[in-house]
């Protein structure tokens, strides 16, 4: 029978009898937070405490926690419906009404989607979708991904392979030998003169032009790197890297997982540069993580591929919950509240303002850059201000140090590189977080760094 009655202790032990967690280690795991409820931009733990989630859990729950719409919508879904196979040869109103939606809301290329059940298993996909591309139009050596150092694509054996991460690979290795990886300069501090954002694109061509571009069937890129240190591009990179692309065939996949529904104040993020996607993943956001779903759509050319293919050349790719209409119901449910109460635009806007908060806590001894964009924010840990010399280690007291005041926030440790960079404290709030919610986080995390120098 289950037991929903254990609790602090009893429940804890049981964990670390019984679970292994994402990114487990026990050390980690000796006092865990146990969440028990949520609303707004607010968690509560078992012990009766409050945190604001400043990073919306894992970057996802746009709209905030606790909307009865949504569980209405999947109790609605459940009682009529609850799951049916969405293979060729069958569908459901929910999936079907969800990717017109998306499609309608992504760039004017967008055609179709295809459905998954997270980011990782949505990269897995846009890296088949490509190849399935190439080999349909007669070359099949086209095979080869690109991805960039310090990207996250998530953690499945391709996705793994295109994150750029070194922790995530030390003791999963070898990567699969048909990912490649564009070395530092990436879009972000340039080390030469010139052009930061033609750089580093220039780097990706050079390095097509040396694996040769016949090898290679995509490049992905997230619009802002997320888990790597939130790093937003210089204006001249994308449309640099689509030009690039362009010249030597190569598809260009945009990682939306973070980026996606609303988190930059657009939509998607390449609405920022004007620049579109052949194909493009996303997850999280589309149901604010209420339920697990994700997805690829794809551009008008790669649609006409598929839909042209000889019975013997169909997109043998699946997935049992791919279109799954409870998950669905759910993400046209989220997309109505976004809608109805224009959090993308409040993300802009509020964003601006949260940020321009966290700019004055760059008179701090250690804080050196303050960027992001749109509810999307970070602040990087200094040594010394001149020379921006990195401040390791000091990430983790400050994420300790804002617990103890009541804000949940994450830092991307210095260990996990560029080596010219320090620990960076990440923000993520809830698209609809309270203005009085996110100046008392630009309060916090002011208080917790002060308190660790
Ligand atoms: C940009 C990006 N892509 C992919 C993923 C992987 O998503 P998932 O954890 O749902 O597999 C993440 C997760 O944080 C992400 O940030």
């Amino acid at each position: 029978m289950n037991d929903l009655s254990l609790t602090g202790d009893a429940l804890v032990s049981t964990d670390h009898r019984f679970m292994i967690h994402p990114l487990h280690h026990p050390q980690d795991h000796a006092a865990p937070k146990i969440f028990v409820s949520a609303k707004g931009a607010m968690l509560r733990t078992a012990d009766g405490k409050d945190f604001i989630d400043g990073l919306s859990a894992l970057w996802n729950v746009n709209i905030g926690h606790g909307r009865k719409e949504l569980a209405a919508a999947a109790a609605k879904q459940m009682e009529t419906l609850d799951y049916a196979s969405a293979y060729a040869g069958y569908t459901n109103e929910p999936a079907v009404r969800l990717a017109e939606r998306i499609v309608g809301l992504a760039y004017s290329n967008s055609a179709a989607v295809y459905f998954t059940t997270s980011g990782a298993e949505s990269n897995e996909s846009a890296f088949k979708f490509a190849r399935y591309h190439w080999k349909r139009l007669g070359k099949p050596g086209k095979v080869k991904i690109i991805s960039r150092r310090y990207g996250y694509h998530g953690v499945t054996m391709g996705a793994m392979s295109a994150t750029s991460l070194p922790n995530y690979h030390k003791m999963f290795g070898p990567m699969i030998p048909e990912f490649k990886q564009v070395a530092p300069p990436y879009p972000y501090r340039w080390p030469g003169n010139g052009d930061a954002g033609i750089g580093a694109a220039d780097a990706v061509e050079a390095l097509i032009q040396a694996e040769g571009p016949d090898t290679i069937a995509a490049i992905i890129a997230e619009p802002v790197m997320g888990s790597g240190g939130v790093i937003v591009p210089p204006a001249t990179y994308f449309p640099r890297l689509r030009q690039i692309c362009d010249r030597h065939d190569v598809l260009l996949i945009a990682d939306e997982v973070i980026t996606g529904f609303g988190r930059t104040g657009q939509w998607f993020g390449m609405g920022h540069w004007g620049v579109e996607p052949d194909l493009f993943s996303f997850a999280k956001g589309v149901t604010s993580g209420y339920l697990p779903l994700g997805g690829v759509v794809i551009s008008r050319k790669l649609h006409d591929v598929i839909q042209s293919a000889p019975a013997d050349e169909k997109f043998m790719h699946a997935a049992t919950y791919s279109g799954h209409p409870v998950c669905c119901a759910v993400g046209l449910a989220n997309i109505d509240i976004m809608d109805k109460e224009g959090l993308v635009e409040r993300a802009r806007v509020e964003g601006d303002r949260f940020r321009a908060g966290l700019e004055t806590l760059a008179s701090l001894s250690c804080v050196g850059e303050v960027r992001g964009i749109g509810m999307l924010a970070a602040l990087e840990l200094v040594e010394d201000k001149g020379s921006k010399k990195p401040a390791k280690g000091l990430g983790a007291k400050v994420v300790a140090q804002a617990a103890e005041r009541g804000l949940i926030l994450r830092v991307r440790a210095a260990a996990d590189g560029p080596p010219a960079s320090g620990d960076v404290l990440c923000l993520a709030p809830p698209l609809s977080t309270p203005a009085a919610t996110l100046d008392r986080i630009v309060q916090i995390v002011g208080e917790s760094i002060q308190a660790v120098l």
